[in-house]
């Protein structure tokens, strides 16, 4: 069991932990007017949708508060019919987040084949939901390694296509561990200074390394060897950044940014490759080593709260991946179940 996955038993807009202690919120609160949990305080119950987005903007004040100053919020969202209409509920979460100073950096599809039975015969059954990421103006991402793991380099998108798991209560609908795995590779960081809060971050270096699975990246590997280019001249290519080194040198001349003997290695890689210069602009990039916030002090590892625990899904996914957890729910009862997937209890905070 790990000392770093805690519990406590709490309202999600009075959380009993400090100001600026997490690095990143994944939380799936209850949806409005689905589940009754039947707990004095709980959320989802309000009479009308605005008492609901209310609700919720509260609790985003008060994880503003508890989320240091790169941390973001990751909030998995449904929508619910309410006299046979929508009721439009992630899109009034999001004009409101909007309206309190939050960015909305990204409205992921959480798309399922499988879901909830649902026994209509004029509209289609839902079958996804959202994950808004919810931001200040500056935040902690980890696009590349999440890339490296989902998009072979390239940006996967947003449509996660995730299947639902089987519940572990009757009473919960946890979300997958896959939902919280993907949304804590993105924003939590692994490593945080203990003293200034500041993340470790990658700092990303260039390969001349194509994709050999690409004909137009083998050709472009073979082109390179026959006119002997060199590391220099792909270094050339990836400075001009652009696909035509004519238009490059255009572009850059009188910025300063590129130096004569760059443009020259640039136009010599261009004559010898063609229409294939640009493949050298995809080449892989890799991790070459971690910022450092020069403090020295100890770092800790990021740590992720879900104010809405339930089961302890996301306590799970950040073990995983080596991240602190700190699960909150009002409810005592489902705690069990998440203490039985790892986590321990907390004695509530003075
Ligand atoms: C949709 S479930 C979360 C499921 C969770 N993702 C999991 O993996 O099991 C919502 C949870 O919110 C809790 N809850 C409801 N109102 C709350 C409130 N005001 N503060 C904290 N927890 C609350 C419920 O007890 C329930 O466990």
């Amino acid at each position: 069991m790990s000392d770093t996955r805690h519990l406590l038993v709490a309202d999600a807009r009075r959380l009993p932990l400090p100001a600026a202690s997490v690095d990143l919120v994944v939380t799936s609160p209850p949806y409005w007017k689905k589940r009754d949990y039947g707990l004095p305080g709980q959320l989802g119950q309000e009479a009308t949708p605005a008492g609901y987005v209310e609700a919720v903007m509260q609790c985003l004040a008060e994880w503003r508060r508890v989320l240091t100053p790169s941390g973001s919020v990751m909030l998995n969202i449904g929508d619910s019919y309410h006299r046979r209409t929508l009721a439009g509920i992630p899109a009034r979460i999001e004009a409101a987040a909007i309206g309190a100073g939050w960015l909305v950096r990204n409205r992921i599809i959480w798309a399922k084949t499988r879901g909830m039975p649902d026994p209509v015969r004029d509209r289609l059954a839902g079958r996804h939901e959202y994950v808004l990421h919810l931001t200040g103006r500056r935040y902690h991402y980890d696009l590349h390694g999440y890339a490296e793991r989902y998009g072979n380099g390239a940006n996967p998108g947003d449509v996660w296509s995730i299947e639902p798991e089987r519940g572990l209560s009757p009473h919960l609908a946890p979300f997958p561990v896959e939902l919280a795995r993907r949304a804590i590779m993105l924003g939590c960081p692994r490593r945080v200074c203990g003293s200034c809060s500041t993340p470790s971050v990658r700092i990303i270096g260039r390969t001349a390394d194509l994709d050999p699975s690409r004909p137009q990246a083998r050709r472009a590997m073979q082109l390179a060897e026959e006119a002997g280019l060199t590391p220099a001249h792909i270094a050339a290519i990836q400075a001009t950044g652009i696909s035509d080194a004519g238009k490059a040198m255009q572009v850059q001349t009188g910025t300063g940014r590129n130096s004569a003997d760059v443009r020259r290695l640039a136009a010599e890689a261009k004559a010898a490759l063609g229409g294939y210069f640009r493949e050298f602009t995809f080449a892989r990039k890799v991790t070459t080593g971690w910022t450092d916030c020069g403090c020295n002090g100890p770092m800790r590892a990021g740590r992720v709260l879900d104010p809405f625990s339930g089961t302890g899904t996301t306590g799970v996914a950040a073990d995983e991946l080596g991240r602190g957890y700190i699960g909150v729910d009002l409810d005592p009862d489902c705690h069990a179940i998440a203490t039985e997937r790892g986590s321990r209890h907390l004695a509530p905070a003075a």
